[in-house]
């Protein structure tokens, strides 16, 4: 196991920050994970579990270890005539694995193309888009609990998932390294085109009846257009979830501010983010380095060096105007380290 010192984590987040680590481990197995999650106790901590910093702003330097989960692999683990259940290992890259299930004509996660990070990642904030969330063909995952030092499996019942949130998010945050996802897909795909404007890039595609490989690329094309590519402006997706609110609160709202864009979210009511804060006059505003970006106002950006306490500080200007004009608490997604 190498070991690196003092090492900037800049190619490492997809915000682009220059903060920098004091030790710095990289696992390309499974069993490399637990091997230096093992030894590295006592010694070095804090640990910073990382997978490919899509979702991470780092705000200072880590006085500790970073280990990033790299672990490469996909297999087909069973099938029968509707379904195949498909393991991934932590560090394969998401949309790698969702194109492979694309290609091999799977159906499930073609809602969830163009999505970064990696497929270990995926259950902790419950990814989702498109009318689609990770939890929808999530089967189980194998995890290294950091506390008893033991491998454990956990089932879909276990992990808690609900709108960008899981056990991993919540109390077991930090507690277990996710080593493996295994997905249930179908041989039949359901596709799902109810969401947005995935009929109608369909429709431009003018491809007929639409196949999982068309929805994926309907999806792509969409996301282009709206979220700034990471690797031309840092960014880490959307910072806020979309706020959830009680039905008799959004009745108080829509009567003030009758252009308020929402969706019915089970018995409660989920609201566009994106409308609150381009509503405080925010969207393509700068403050120095740090931004909101200018076509989805949910992200913000790097126009450049900006440091991650900057972008930190441009979040709660946003949250207090949001708080003031609206009444509205916007929770951040993003995981502050
Ligand atoms: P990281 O940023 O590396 O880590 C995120 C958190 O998970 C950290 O707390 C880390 O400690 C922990 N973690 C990482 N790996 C493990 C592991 N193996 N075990 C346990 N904990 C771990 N998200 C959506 O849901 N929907 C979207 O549509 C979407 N679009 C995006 C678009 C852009 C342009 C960007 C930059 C991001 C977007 N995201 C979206 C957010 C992000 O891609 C996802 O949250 C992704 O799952 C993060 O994966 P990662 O490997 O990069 O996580
Ligand atoms: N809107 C505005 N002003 C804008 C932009 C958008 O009012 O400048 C309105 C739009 O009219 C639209 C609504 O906001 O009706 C929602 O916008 P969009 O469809 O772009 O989606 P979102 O709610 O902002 C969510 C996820 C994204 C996911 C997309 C597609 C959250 C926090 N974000 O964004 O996930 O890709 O839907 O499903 O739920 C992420 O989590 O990082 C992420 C990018």
């Amino acid at each position: 196991m190498q070991i690196r010192e003092n090492v900037s984590l800049k190619p490492y987040n997809t915000f682009g920050i220059d903060a920098r680590t004091r030790f710095f481990a990289e696992a390309m197995t499974e069993e490399a994970v637990i091997s230096i999650a093992e030894s590295l106790e006592e010694v070095h901590h804090p640990l910073l579990i990382l997978g490919g910093g899509s979702n991470i702003l780092l705000t200072k330097d880590f006085q500790g270890t970073v280990l990033r989960v790299s672990a490469k692999g996909i297999r087909v683990i069973r099938e029968n005539e509707e379904n195949v259940w498909v393991k991934a290992s932590a560090g394969e890259n998401w949309d790698d694995f969702v194109s492979y299930c694309v290609a091999q004509g799977w159906g499930g996660l073609e809602n969830l193309s163009g999505i970064p990070g990696n497929a270990g990642t995926s259950p902790v904030q419950n990814i989702g888009a498109y009318g689609v969330e990770m939890s929808d063909t999530f089967d189980m995952l194998e995890a290294f609990d950091l506390e008893t030092k033991e491998r454990r499996t956990f089932l879909k019942s276990e992990c808690r998932f609900g709108y960008r949130e899981s056990i991993f998010k919540l109390q077991f945050k930090g507690r277990y390294i996710i080593l493996n996802v295994t997905f249930c897909l179908r041989k039949k795909p359901l596709l799902c085109l109810d969401y947005g404007n995935i009929r109608a890039e369909l429709e431009r595609m003018k491809r007929g009846v639409p196949r999982v490989a068309d929805v994926r690329e309907a999806v792509c094309r969409i996301r282009s257009r709206k979220l700034p590519d990471p690797v031309v402006t840092g960014n880490a997706g959307s910072f806020f979830k979309n706020p959830v609110i009680l039905p008799e609160e959004f009745e108080r709202l829509k009567g003030t501010f009758p252009g308020i864009i929402s969706f019915p979210q089970e018995n409660k009511i989920k609201l566009a983010a994106a409308w609150l804060i381009e509503q405080c006059g925010w969207k393509g505003k700068r403050k120095g380095e740090a931004g909101v970006h200018s076509v989805q106002p949910l992200v913000l950006v790097n126009h450049g060096n900006a440091t991650g306490k900057e972008i930190l500080e441009l979040s709660e200007e946003i949250k207090r105007s949001v708080q003031d004009k609206f009444g509205v608490t916007l929770e951040t997604e993003v995981n502050v380290i």
